[in-house]
């Protein structure tokens, strides 16, 4: 039985930035039960190691090798010798998943440059430089697929999180031109728009009826890689929502409290 489900998916070999996320955790359980092998980056070693060990006591069939990611500081030839170390160590790369991010305090944002150039590094510039690095590589290939968390939040900008939704818009965009560019290679790109998602991003936040578990967001996430979809809006109803929020006229818009 389990070699048939290796027989059936077309992901084989993985590589996740973000490992530690709440929603890629949950991601990589189920593809783990399609018994993917994985390369895991994620911003703590001694987390890693945990999430290593916890992988391989239950899934003791699959590979999995870690190395340490921090969006802020591995750029250039530091995160081009960590990307090339995944690329030879699985050979053929199946799937790029990218999970990383932050929910930055937008009035911090406002005040403080810093912490806005921070936030667009961390959910914007950095995603962007890996997706330009793993496109080269599986260009090479001729195979594979990039899936990408992105989020509502980058299709119109409010008030309370236009920093965040503006890194999340950069990505947005970035990512339908990939798509684009790589369409004649055989690559595919996915972009993820969760809505709200209880995890550890949103501990603060009271929850409603809008909120979705991160089980039922990697479930929707896992079946768009394999039907390999462009975008998809997790739980489904965020498309008819954000549908409807891009509609209001920008001078009704401009006086909401949102
Ligand atoms: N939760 C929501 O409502 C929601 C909605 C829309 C989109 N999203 C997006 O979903 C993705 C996953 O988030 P989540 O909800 O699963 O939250 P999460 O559990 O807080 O995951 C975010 C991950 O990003 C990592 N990270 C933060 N800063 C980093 C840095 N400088 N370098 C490397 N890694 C860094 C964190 O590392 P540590 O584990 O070390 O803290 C954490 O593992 C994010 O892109 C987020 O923007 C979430």
């Amino acid at each position: 039985m389990a070699s048939f489900v290796w027989e059936l998916t077309d992901m084989q070999n993985v590589i996740v930035f973000g490992s530690n996320s709440t929603i890629a955790r949950s991601v990589i359980d189920k593809l783990a039960l399609e018994r993917c092998n994985f390369y895991l980056f994620a911003r703590e070693k001694s987390q890693l190691e945990l999430q290593i060990n916890d992988l391989k006591v239950k899934y003791p069939d699959i590979n999995v090798s870690a190395d340490a990611y921090d969006a802020l500081v591995d750029t250039g030839e530091i995160l081009n010798g960590k990307i090339k170390q995944a690329f030879d160590q699985l050979g053929r790369v199946d799937l790029v998943f990218i999970a990383h991010g932050n929910l930055p305090n937008q009035s911090a944002c406002e005040e403080n440059w810093q912490d806005a150039n921070s936030a667009l590094k961390v959910n914007g510039l950095s995603i962007i430089e890996i997706c330009h690095n793993v496109a080269k590589r599986l260009k090479e290939q001729q195979q594979g697929t990039i899936a990408v968390i992105s989020s509502v939040a980058g299709e119109r900008g409010r008030q309370s999180n236009y920093v965040y939704g503006t890194a999340k818009g950069m990505i947005n965009i970035y990512l339908q031109g990939l798509r684009n560019s790589l369409y004649p290679h055989n690559v595919h790109v996915l972009t993820i728009m969760p809505g709200f998602v209880d995890t550890k991003m949103t501990t603060e936040f009271k929850k409603g009826l809008l909120w979705a578990k991160p089980e039922k967001v990697a479930n929707d996430i896992v079946k768009a890689i394999h039907a390999k979809k462009n975008v998809i809006y997790t739980p489904w109803f965020w498309r008819i929502i954000m549908r409807i929020i891009k509609l209001i006229p920008e001078n009704k818009f401009k006086k909401m409290k949102l």
